[in-house]
C-alpha cells in the first residue's frame, strides 16, 4: 500500500460494536487505507466504546439527554465530527434517526450498514421482518445515506440463504458474518475514490 494519506473515518455506534470491529480490522491490517479518528455514541455502555479503546482510538458518549432537541444533538456531532476533520462517517448499528441537517452535512460522505436486502425490510428488526415475510434470500447492504429510512444509494450487498428452521438469531449471525465482510470493503472502495455517486446509483470504478 502506498504512503498516501488515510481517509479519516468517524463512527457512530450504539450497541455492541462488531461491525466497529470488522472496520478496525480491515484498517488496522491495512487492506483499507482509512483511519479511525473517533467513535461516538448515544449510549454510554454501548460496547463499541471499549472496542475503540481497546484499539486505542478515541471513544465519545454524546448523551441525549444532555442536548436540547434532536437538531442540537446532531449539531454537537457534527462539531465533534469537524474538530477530528472526519471525512467519512460510518453508521455502524447506529440506533438514532439522524436530523436533515447532519444527513446534508455529511452529504456523500456518511455510510450505513442495515441487515436486510434493501429496499426490503427498513427500519427496525430487519432480520425479523424477513423470517415474518417468509423470504428465502436475506442479506447486508451497505448504503449512503439520504434523509428517508435506509432509502440511500445502494453501495454493496450481499445474500445469505434463509434456512426452514432459522431463528431471528441464527439469521441474524449469518447475515452479520457477511456485513463484516462488506462493511470494511465498501471503506476501502471510498477510501481509493472508486465510489461515484451518480443520482441514486452508485458506480463502482475499476481499479485504477
Ligand atoms: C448490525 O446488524 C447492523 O446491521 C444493525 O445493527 C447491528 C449492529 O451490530 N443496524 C441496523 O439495524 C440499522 N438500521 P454491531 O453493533 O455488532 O455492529
Amino acid at each position: 500500500m502506498s504512503d498516501a494519506p488515510r481517509l479519516r473515518v468517524g463512527v457512530l455506534a450504539s450497541g455492541r460494536g462488531s461491525n466497529l470491529r470488522a472496520i478496525l480490522s480491515g484498517v488496522e491490517a491495512r487492506r483499507v487505507r482509512a483511519e479511525v479518528v473517533v467513535v461516538l455514541s448515544d449510549r454510554s455502555g454501548a460496547g463499541a466504546l471499549d472496542i475503540a479503546r481497546d484499539h486505542g482510538v478515541e471513544a465519545l458518549v454524546l448523551d441525549p439527554t444532555l442536548h436540547p432537541g434532536r437538531e442540537g444533538y446532531d449539531q454537537a456531532l457534527i462539531a465533534l465530527l469537524e474538530e477530528r476533520r472526519v471525512e467519512l462517517v460510518c453508521l455502524a448499528g447506529y440506533m438514532r434517526i439522524l436530523r436533515p441537517v447532519f444527513v446534508r452535512h455529511f452529504e456523500g460522505r456518511l455510510l450505513n450498514i442495515h441487515p436486510a436486502l434493501l429496499p426490503a425490510f427498513p427500519g427496525l428488526h430487519a432480520q425479523r421482518q424477513a423470517l415474518e415475510h417468509g423470504v428465502r434470500i436475506a442479506g447486508a447492504t451497505v448504503h449512503f445515506v439520504d434523509e428517508g429510512v435506509d432509502t440511500g444509494p445502494i453501495v454493496l450487498q450481499a445474500a445469505v440463504p434463509v434456512r426452514q428452521d432459522d431463528t431471528e438469531a441464527s439469521l441474524s449471525d449469518r447475515i452479520l458474518a457477511e456485513e463484516h465482510r462488506i462493511y470494511p470493503e465498501a471503506i476501502r472502495l471510498f477510501a481509493e475514490g472508486r465510489l461515484r455517486l451518480e443520482d441514486r446509483h452508485v458506480r463502482i470504478l475499476e481499479e485504477p
